[in-house]
């Protein structure tokens, strides 16, 4: 009897708690319904809501996260804190964007996710051409050794080559190598650690295009020279910037996460050599390693905790592991069997697969939240896939409401490390670009972002746009410039390879 008199005085609580948020909201003129995420307690009762309450972050949370993040980025810009500074900021030696007037043919290789591309990418003005191969890269040799990476990159591209009648061209090369590197200049890179499922062995603390031009020389049939070395955001930032001046900030939502921005010059104090140019760099920002210092560990749930415990890096890249498509299935996996364990969903049946770490994909995250929600059909699907063999249709609203949480948590976290840098820059309006799988198939991620952004990053006239293949044409673009550069300094009687752009 009392329990149900708490019960109705909770429900009672909500719904004028929900009309006070709605009245308000009226009144300011914003009602906006894709991402008004119901009460768990209302929709399920309080002992679910118990176990899914540490997902649900207030601004609060964001704000101190941003404070956080902040701190830690100005530490990695320092020469004398840098050390120590779990953000590292790397400088890129990418001075300017594209002006547009970029042309030739170059090839561009594109290694980070699960596949390994090679493209041929041919610029003229703001048309851009692009043929592309991808190779797969398996397990094996993501876990090998790093001369058998390179060797089987080596081969990658001579197959393209070949395919393409290229075999008599020399073409200038731009890699798109997605993993943290410290940069001594345009075209070296030392890898300082594997992030995103990849540890090859005797790679760490070496020069990726050197590895990578010792592998070409070991074949002997390649004419190939690799002028730059960029990461997947910076390359998301120059193909955006082609064609949009205003846009200074790159994001990867993908696989893994991190971002990239325009600096000023004289803030970049960990770059080496003083070429002239514009007084401007990209850093490579490498945001996924926040919070490594345990600065997360407020936001850190028993589910993320596992996550970290049983991946390849634990204790690393602890934001990236909130908010990045290679471990959000698995949290919601873990939810969801929480759930399971204490009767709340499924009738407590679970299966093998449901038990199997990195079984639950996140892109069944996405297929779930955009499910019809009158007969749930994806979700069904699912698992039935995975081997559930009654699910209600509460269950699918449960389990739809466990994705939009891990959804939404990640969208505002990734919310508040763009707002960090939009107020950090101070710029009046700002282009984000944005590339990665989590952003592009997610059916409310640009929303949510678009919406937290706001709230945090107030003043700021900012957009999201979609980066359409950063890693390809990007790399192209600064091989491009890198070239032009080398011609100039071929003319004057200085054959070195250009160390900025
Ligand atoms: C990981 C890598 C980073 C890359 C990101 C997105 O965080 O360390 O370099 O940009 O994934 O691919």
């Amino acid at each position: 009897m009392l329990t149900a008199l708490l019960n109705l005085l909770d429900v009672l609580r909500d719904w004028v708690t929900e009309m006070f948020h709605f009245i308000f909201s009226l009144h300011v003129g914003q009602v906006d319904q894709v991402k008004k995420l119901p009460p768990t307690r209302r929709l399920f009762g309080r002992k679910v809501e118990n176990i899914l309450r540490p997902l649900d972050l207030s601004d609060d949370d964001y704000h101190t996260v941003m404070q956080s993040m902040l701190d830690q980025m100005e530490r990695g810009l320092g020469a004398a804190t840098n050390d120590t500074a779990p953000i590292k900021m790397y400088p890129t030696y990418v001075r300017a964007v594209p002006d547009g007037t970029e042309s030739g043919e170059f090839l561009a290789l594109d290694l980070g996710g699960t596949n390994f591309r090679v493209l041929l990418v041919t610029l003229k003005g703001q048309e851009v051409k692009m043929d592309s191969k991808i190779f797969l890269i398996p397990q094996h040799i993501m876990l090998g050794s790093g001369k058998h990476l390179f060797d089987h990159i080596a081969e990658c591209i001579y197959r393209f080559v070949k395919e393409h009648n290229l075999m008599e061209r020399k073409l200038p090369l731009g890699f798109t190598f997605s993993f943290p590197c410290r940069q001594k200049g345009l075209a070296r890179a030392m890898l300082t650690t594997w992030t995103k499922g990849f540890k090859c062995e005797g790679v760490e603390g070496h020069d990726i295009v050197a590895l990578l031009h010792e592998a070409i020389t070991r074949r002997g049939d390649l004419n190939v020279e690799c002028l730059a070395v960029i990461n997947d955001t910076v390359g998301a930032l120059m193909s955006c910037a082609h064609t949009d001046r205003k846009c200074a900030v790159g994001i990867i939502l993908g696989t893994g996460s991190n971002a990239c921005y325009i600096e000023k010059l004289e803030k970049v104090e960990m770059a080496e050599g003083n070429e002239p140019g514009p007084p401007e760099m990209l850093i490579n920002t490498e945001w996924g390693a926040f919070g490594d210092d345990g600065s997360l560990d407020f936001i850190t749930t028993d589910f993320d905790r596992q996550v970290d415990k049983h991946s390849i890096n634990a204790g690393k890249q602890r934001y990236e592991k909130f908010i990045s498509g290679m471990y959000m299935g698995e949290i919601v996996r873990l939810a969801l069997e929480k759930l399971r364990k204490n009767g709340l969903l499924f009738g407590g049946e679970g299966s093998y697969h449901m038990a199997t770490r990195g079984r639950f994909y996140t892109k069944y995250v996405s297929e779930v939240e955009s499910d019809d929600t009158d007969s749930f059909p994806m979700t069904k699907q699912i698992f039935q896939e995975l081997e559930i063999e009654t699910v209600t249709d509460q269950d699918c609203r449960l389990v739809r409401h466990v994705c939009a949480l891990v959804s939404r948590r990640a969208a505002f976290l990734s919310s508040a490390g763009v707002a960090c840098i939009l107020n950090k820059m101070k710029r009046p309006e700002v282009t984000v670009a944005v590339d990665g799988s989590l952003y592009r198939f997610h059916p409310h991620f640009h929303d949510l972002m678009m919406e937290k952004t706001r709230v945090l990053a107030p003043g700021i006239r900012y957009k999201f746009m979609l980066s359409e293949d950063g890693s390809g044409k990007g790399a192209a673009l600064v091989a491009a410039v890198a070239n032009r550069i080398l011609a100039e300094q071929k003319a004057k009687g200085n054959p070195e390879t250009s160390s900025a752009v």
